[in-house]
């Protein structure tokens, strides 16, 4: 997909952060924007913004999670702008915890946010984009799709299922000669409220403070990237210098990532804390 402008683009999570940077990125360029949110008040504020530079944008309320809604939510697209040529499913949400602390509900929501969201998006509007004629499926993973980190473990799990789910449809759709694109892409640490949004409030020691000073790069920075990569027709696409890093390091180092991480882990977590 060279161009975005008159195609019809689809955003996830739009109420905030790099949905919301997408969105108006987008509509800036000339697509139509379907966006949503579980955060209305998010969400209008998004479209509003849109509308007011003159872009077009509409927005609907929408839990990943609820594949039925999903569904609907693809038909309503296609009947509001008439198609469906990019979707990026981009709702997220993260936990950042150790192992023995998090409780099955959180792990659950995790899992269902940021997996299984994504799969319901893709399988809604998957026969969309192939309708399409020039469709591009973007899957918003995370550099924990790529590595291992501590105290992620349910993010980890989501994230690499991600990029297992993706990776095996970009191959599937290539094998046979399909007119859709595929892009997972990998962020590093991105200026979001991610953080604060998070399944679990910040704890008072070092790991919630490590997490949230990774988060630099601003959420626009971060889109431009992303859509750079639509358009290159990227099938992986990692978004800042810390990814690029951190993936190249475990790719070095291969399982003795590990060990090095837990090394480094003990700077921010007192002994025998895991
Ligand atoms: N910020 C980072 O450093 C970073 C790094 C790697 C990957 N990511 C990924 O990027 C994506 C966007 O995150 P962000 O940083 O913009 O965070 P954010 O918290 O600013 O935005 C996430 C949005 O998703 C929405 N959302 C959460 N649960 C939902 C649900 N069930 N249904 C619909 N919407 C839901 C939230 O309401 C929010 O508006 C996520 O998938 C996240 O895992 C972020």
């Amino acid at each position: 997909m060279r161009s975005f402008s008159g195609r019809t683009a689809v955003v996830t999570g739009a109420g905030s952060g790099i949905g919301r940077a997408l969105a108006h990125e987008l509509a800036r360029r000339g697509a139509k924007v379907a966006a949503s949110d579980v955060d209305v008040a998010g969400l209008e504020a998004t479209v509003t913004a849109i509308t007011e530079l003159g872009g077009t944008a509409r927005g609907w309320s929408l839990n990943v999670t609820e594949a039925h809604a999903v569904e609907a939510h693809a038909a309503e697209v296609v009947a509001t702008f008439g198609s469906a040529d990019l979707v990026i499913n981009n709702a997220g949400v993260a936990l950042a915890a150790r192992a023995v602390e998090q409780t099955t509900k959180e792990v659950t929501k995790v899992v269902d946010v940021d997996l299984l969201g994504v799969v319901h998006g893709t399988q809604a509007f998957l026969p969309y984009l192939l309708a399409s004629g020039d469709g591009h499926l973007v899957n918003i993973s995370s550099l924990f799709g790529l590595v291992a980190m501590p105290y992620n473990s349910a993010y980890n799990a989501a994230k690499f299922g991600v990029r297992g789910y993706t990776e095996s449809i970009a191959i599937e759709l290539a094998a046979a000669r399909a007119p859709v694109g595929v892009t997972c892409v990998h962020p590093g640490g991105v200026a979001t409220a991610i953080a604060q949004n998070a399944e679990r409030p910040a704890h008072n020691d070092g790991l919630a403070t490590a997490f949230e000073q990774a988060l630099r790069m601003p959420p626009h920075r971060a889109a431009t990237i992303i859509l750079r990569g639509v358009q290159r027709g990227r099938r992986r696409q990692l978004v800042g210098a810390d990814a690029w890093a951190l993936h190249v390091g475990q790719t070095l180092l291969g399982a003795r990532w590990m060990d090095v991480m837990g090394v480094l882990g003990r700077q921010v977590v007192p002994r025998h804390a895991a």
